[in-house]
């Protein structure tokens, strides 16, 4: 297990690791959204000032730049031409959001029945719908099969009974797609191609699991094999995970080939990285999806096979750069961890409950002063951005440089929030959801309205006794 960030380490040096970039180049453009800008007064997004955000909408408040979330899933829907994009819903989702989706030509990814609804709610039919999850319930399953949802994913051989079960009831065939574990596990930089089997998803390639689980599904007078799906991990910037992950899905091809079993689809899943911070540079949508297409044609010639129809899911590289949260200052305290060290707490008004990444995977982000522009030359303190829960592990960013004279009531934007933000939140401390507003062309519109406290406590039975 890591440490706690906020136990042992806690005395350690700020940024012992990697020296942090004073705050002014906290604005680098390719952490921001495209339509992000910085003046004198501070942060605007898409024509609308954050502190007009903030008065309109409150705070912490998610802003999402709608036509950046749009280009970025229309660069998909070009680089992948011919071959089919599913949005993961589970990295953002809510009934606008969706409808750009569709409107960019992409399909929804769904896990539960909740996005299930939601996409729906969207107005997506059902062939621009696919389903996956380890767990489905007997009702999501039924509802993807009433929703003629173009492919489910199946994750085990009790959920192709069930599946098969459903469809027969309707007497409907369902196409399915079989998640594969190639035994690759990639995150970020670094990419291992050893035993990741251990884990709950998918069928396990080395094992004989995969192979067991397309016969079950072929022998299914109810289940028609689609084709196969893998997904190796998120925030992935090192491209060799993927490749070596279509090397043994064709492979795989190639032997249920010869069993005279075709395979119509190759699901590559999600997982391209974005930039968290000023120095990250993942690789663009246009030349992953040429490597990965290339890499598909080349092994199936190679094998002699057919290139099976290729399925990406994108979430992250999608909404995670097109978001930001806007955060008030609540407090600002100096705090001795050790000889002659102090570190700085600045506690702003959200945290964990609406961002979980930093606790949950030690994800860094970069924060920038959005009430005011931080320049080169003014004085700056190195300070840790927290929130207002109660766990010490409650940091939004780690380690970062602030204009030496930040207070109460000033705001702050994290760059980078749009994907498993708002998705992972939490009502902790009985804490209401921010809203969030989408950005466009000077105006704003809310997607998802804040939680009320009388949200929170109509779910309390106890409320009415
Ligand atoms: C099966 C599957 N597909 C797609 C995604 C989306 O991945 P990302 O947001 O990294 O693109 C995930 C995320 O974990 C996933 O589990």
């Amino acid at each position: 297990m890591s440490a706690h960030p906020a136990g042992p380490r806690s005395a350690n040096p700020p940024a012992a690791a990697a020296p942090v970039p004073p705050a002014h180049t906290a604005h680098a453009e390719s952490v921001w959204p495209a339509n992000a800008q910085w003046d004198d007064h501070g942060l605007t997004i898409a024509g609308v000032r954050a502190s007009d955000l903030v008065r309109e909408h409150g705070s912490p408040l998610f802003v999402i730049d709608e036509q950046d979330a749009r280009a970025r899933a229309r660069a998909y829907a070009t680089a992948y031409a011919g071959c089919d994009v599913f949005y993961a819903a589970k990295a953002f989702l809510s009934v606008d959001f969706a409808r750009w989706m569709l409107a960019e030509g992409l399909g929804i990814d769904v896990c539960t029945l909740g996005e299930l609804r939601c996409a729906l709610a969207a107005g997506a039919s059902g062939d621009r719908l696919l389903m996956h999850g380890n767990n489905k319930s007997a009702e999501e399953l039924a509802a993807a099969v009433e929703a003629n949802v173009r492919f489910i994913v199946v994750d085990s051989l009790q959920e192709c009974s069930r599946l098969a079960e459903l469809a027969s009831q309707r007497g409907v065939i369902a196409e399915v797609l079989v998640r594969v574990t190639v035994g690759v596990e990639a995150h970020t930089h670094e990419f291992i191609a050893t035993a990741h089997e251990d884990q709950k998803f998918g069928f396990s390639l080395a094992s004989g699991a995969a192979r067991a689980a397309v016969d079950t599904v072929v022998a299914s007078p109810h289940l028609r094999f689609a084709g196969l799906h893998s997904h190796i991990g998120s925030q992935i910037f090192d491209e060799q995970g993927f490749l070596v992950a279509v090397a043994r899905l064709i492979a795989f091809c190639r032997e249920l080939g010869d069993a005279g079993i075709s395979v119509a689809n190759l699901n590559l899943g999600g997982g391209a990285g974005i930039s968290y911070l000023p120095s990250d540079d993942p690789v663009s949508i246009a030349d992953l999806a040429t490597r990965l297409r290339g890499a598909v044609s080349q092994d199936c010639a190679a094998a002699g096979l057919p290139a099976p129809r290729i399925i990406v899911e994108p979430g992250r590289s999608i909404a995670g750069p097109a978001g930001i949260t806007l955060y008030t200052v609540g407090t600002v305290k100096d705090v001795v961890v050790g000889h002659d060290l102090a570190r700085t707490y600045v506690s702003v008004d959200g945290g964990m409950s609406d961002n979980i990444r930093t606790s949950l995977y030690d994800a860094d982000y970069t924060v920038a002063h959005a009430s005011r522009r931080a320049a080169a030359g003014d004085e700056q303190r190195l300070a840790r951005i927290v929130g207002r829960h109660c766990e010490s592990g409650d940091i939004v960013v780690r380690d970062a440089h602030v204009l030496a004279d930040i207070s109460p009531g000033e705001l702050l934007a994290v760059a980078a929030t749009g994907a498993y933000c708002r998705s992972m939140s939490s009502n902790y401390n009985h804490t209401p959801r921010p809203a969030v507003v989408a950005v466009r062309a000077g105006t704003s519109t809310v997607l998802i309205r804040r939680e009320s406290l009388d949200d929170l406590l109509a779910l309390d039975e106890g409320m009415l006794r």
